[in-house]
């Protein structure tokens, strides 16, 4: 466990989560999550994707509310925060602008510290909420819509990427597979809700990629000409056999097999290289966060895996997973109590690492 035993406490913090297409707030007292309230704006599901001007003016409806919300749940007045916490990066900069604006704007009226946090150490720290929280150091599998790494933290405010992502995340390769079999956005839920009603049957290829680094990319064009020949052997052929309507139906009617397989094989690869990266590193409390922490064929290749290996695993409640700010608020805690403020000219980033 943790030590806070020299912890400051009574350290209340008002956290704004905007990076992407939820807007949302949180309230924790001393490393306590009080309330985590979030708005999914459900605009993008017509697209196919996150619009990002569209995003920007939710975020900008939603804030008000979410945030009065995240205060009324803790029964928390404004007079009683000590710290705004926002989400400085990365994401979409429209979307961080409205949040970074809001969070200014509520430290410069309120006289209080702003703290600038960072969207994927927050994902790391989401494993620091509640009881059972991994000791230092641990690892972290971190796996979002738009990264994929693994992540060695040393404390709550020292960590390095030691491997990541060469080209897709693993949860474009979820939402880019469900595209191919013409699910909506966000595809990741339900490629885990019909691959467990499947099984794994139809193999696909394991990428060779050195040391920790990942890649995603050769997997989706592997479902693309898998899909294209109807799962026939022509699989690994670039080429397509079968028309648009022999597709369709090979989908229908092996939808929960497709996506038990393609899930297999995503959870097979981070599986793998987390293996290497504890046997690099000789660490052994593992963690695992971000929205593809969510997937349930993941978490159970986590727990077995750590059964068989003798790892201590942690993985965070569903709703610390998927984007939201009480990850952002227990962050902006441990920044709090090492004076790590930021200056009222910070400005968000689309990019930026860590
Ligand atoms: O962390 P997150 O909420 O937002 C980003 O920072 O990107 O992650 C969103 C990603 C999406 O790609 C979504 O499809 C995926 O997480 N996801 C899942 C599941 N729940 C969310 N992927 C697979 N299985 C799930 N159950
Ligand atoms: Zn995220």
């Amino acid at each position: 466990m943790l030590d806070v035993s020299n912890l400051k406490s009574s350290v209340t913090i008002l956290a704004i989560e905007s990076s992407c297409d939820e807007t949302a707030a949180a309230v924790c007292r001393d490393g306590k999550i009080l309330s985590n309230i979030i708005a999914t704006q459900k605009i993008h599901e017509q697209y196919g994707g996150v619009v990002p001007e569209l995003a920007s003016r939710a975020h900008m409806e939603n804030i008000v509310p979410v945030v009065d919300a995240a205060l009324k749940k803790a029964s928390c007045s404004m007079n009683e925060v000590d710290g705004i916490a926002f989400t400085q990066a990365p994401g979409l900069i429209g979307a961080l602008l409205v949040g970074a604006q809001f969070a200014k704007s509520l430290a410069i009226a309120l006289d209080k510290p702003l703290i600038a946090v960072h969207h994927m150490q927050a994902h790391v720290l989401a494993n620091l909420i509640g009881d059972d929280i991994p000791q230092f150091p641990f690892l972290c599998l971190t796996v979002s819509g738009g990264h994929t790494q693994i992540v060695q933290c040393t404390s709550p405010t020292q960590m390095k990427v030691i491997g990541e992502t060469i080209d897709d995340a693993a949860g474009e390769a979820f939402d880019k597979t469900a595209k191919l079999l013409g699910l909506p956005y966000p595809g990741g839920p339900l490629i885990d809700k019909y691959a467990q009603q499947g099984q794994a049957i139809y193999s696909f290829p394991e990428p060779r990629i050195e040391g920790l680094n990942f890649s995603f990319s050769g997997l989706k064009t592997a479902i693309l000409y898998f899909l294209g020949n109807a799962g026939t052997a022509n699989v690994y052929k670039q080429e397509l056999t079968v028309t648009t309507e022999q597709r369709q139906k090979f989908i229908e009617e092996n939808l929960a097999d497709i996506c038990a397989s393609v899930q297999d094989r995503i959870v097979s690869i981070l599986i793998n290289k987390l293996k290497k990266a504890v046997f690099q590193t000789g660490i052994i409390n593992v963690c695992i966060a971000g929205g593809v922490s969510a997937n349930s064929g993941l978490r159970k290749a986590l727990l077995k895996e750590g059964l068989h290996s003798g790892w201590k695993t942690f993985i965070p409640a569903f709703e610390y997973c998927t984007d939201n700010a009480a990850m952002i608020a227990i962050t902006a805690y441990y920044k709090f109590l090492e004076n790590q403020f930021s200056t009222i000219d910070v400005v968000p980033s689309a990019k930026a690492s860590f």
